[in-house]
């Protein structure tokens, strides 16, 4: 039997998306009353899917790829050209083993020392100022972390700029004018920077640690046995610093949840590491991220009675499966505890993409963000005691990335030692 995909009638809805942000998807699922709904976007046919069901889906290598899908604004900043994101296939699958191989079991151990060391080094420095800014200061702190794991040298002076441009890769994607310029500069900045690091570590010139980024992107051999070319492999080591600095805003919305919920602070004081591990789960399933992901049809298929054509722009929320209440009992109430009968399905739950990470394009750094939110939410509640003054802690539905409007000022600050 052969069904028709619900239809938004109109030319083209991309100001939809930009108006309703996080919500574009869940919106409509709800009016349809379906999981499926068949639009235009970026002047072409799109389909949205949502839930478990279309996650698997989605992430089937053999019905959907990835190649020219990201829209160019995109790719000149947050991705980069010619990065994992845009491979398909066996050159993906090699691509992405250099990078599952950065996250060894004692890669994050040694990712965890040097978290919980720039949290110490960074109170002593705001317990001798009035009030920060934390996001502001998180950025700073995620770009120390990321250059030091990765093996990237970086200059006292230049830290805070670097940090910045880093930042304006995410910041800047879906901005219009001169931000989302800053974006694009940023990136040209930064792969000019860093193919130079590739450079001298081919020529011998730079020793980064073994196992680190810099190191095993620069000398990373293809499927023909050559390295990648100069420009490639920055993008590559930009795709292990941005996200790492985007942890910021993580460590953003964990501290809002401290604040919200004092109770769960309360608990956290005395938790064990497998409630931290929950309350992190929790953070990462409740507040907004990445709305969703985007693949296109390989070749035609049905599924349900759905038919998909070749080449269609396919969109899984992400957000909204993170929300879907068929799979998440009162998805709008924060509770970590939720994650306790939780079956660990790789389809349910995508903040970080699902399926799986060799074979499919689930976020290579999911381990990576884990272990430095879960560090830093013992730094927010064990070893900093701290104040909120007035301030607007919202955040938004609808610009992409949100972060608290604040981005949360903190004074009075102390280290509990
Ligand atoms: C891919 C989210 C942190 C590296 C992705 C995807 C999402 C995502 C949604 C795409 C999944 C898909 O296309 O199906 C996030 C979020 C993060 C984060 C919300 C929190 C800050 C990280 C970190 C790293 C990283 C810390 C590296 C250390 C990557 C890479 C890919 C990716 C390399 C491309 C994987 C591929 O195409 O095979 N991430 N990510 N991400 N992420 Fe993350």
């Amino acid at each position: 039997m052969t069904n028709n995909i619900p239809r938004e009638e109109g030319l083209d809805h991309s100001l939809s998306l930009l108006r309703e942000g996080y919500m574009y998807i869940l919106n409509r699922k709800k009016s349809f009353a379906s999981n499926i709904f068949e639009t235009r976007l970026l002047g072409q046919s799109a389909i949205c899917m949502s839930g478990e069901k279309a996650a698997e889906l989605f992430y089937d290598e053999e019905k959907f790829m990835r190649k020219g899908v990201a829209p160019k604004r995109l790719q000149k900043t947050l991705f980069g050209e010619q990065g994992v994101q845009a491979l398909d296939d066996e050159a993906h699958r090699h691509r992405k083993s250099m990078f599952m191989s950065l996250m060894t079991k004692s890669r994050l151990q040694v990712l965890h020392e040097i978290t919980k060391m720039q949290w110490q080094i960074a109170a002593m420095k705001w317990e001798q100022m009035e009030q920060i800014v934390l996001y502001d200061e998180a950025k700073e702190i995620m770009c120390r972390i990321a250059c030091e794991w990765s093996g990237v040298p970086v200059k006292e002076e230049e830290l805070k700029e670097q940090a910045e441009q880093l930042a304006a890769l995410f910041e800047s994607p879906t901005a219009l004018g001169p931000q989302h310029w800053k974006g694009r500069y940023a990136r040209k900045q930064l792969e000019q920077w860093v193919g130079g690091l590739v450079n001298q570590v081919r020529e011998g010139h730079l020793t980064p640690p073994e196992g680190t980024a810099l190191r095993e992107i620069s000398l990373h051999k293809d499927l023909e046995g050559k390295w990648l070319e100069e420009k490639v492999a920055a993008v590559e080591v930009v795709n292990i610093l941005r996200p790492i600095v985007a942890i910021a805003i993580y460590v953003n919305f964990t501290a809002l949840s401290i604040h919200h919920y004092p109770e769960q602070k309360a608990k956290l004081e005395t938790a064990d590491a497998k409630y931290f591990q929950m309350f992190v789960q929790e953070v990462r399933r409740f507040y907004p991220f990445f709305p969703m992901a985007a693949a296109k049809v390989r070749k035609d298929f049905t599924w349900e009675g759905y038919t998909f054509k070749e080449g269609t722009l396919t969109l899984l929320d992400l957000y909204g499966t993170n929300h879907d209440a068929e799979l998440w009992d009162n998805p709008d109430i924060f509770n970590p505890d939720r994650f306790t009968g939780w079956g660990k399905s790789p389809f349910d739950f995508l903040p970080q993409g699902g399926g799986d990470y060799m074979m499919g394009h689930r976020c290579a750094g999911e381990f990576v963000t884990i272990e430095i939110m879960e560090v830093s939410l013992n730094f927010l509640v064990n070893q900093l005691a701290y104040q909120l003054p007035e301030q607007d802690l919202s955040y938004s539905l609808v610009s992409m990335p949100s972060i608290p409007r604040s981005g949360i000022v903190l004074k009075n600050i102390q280290r509990i030692v």
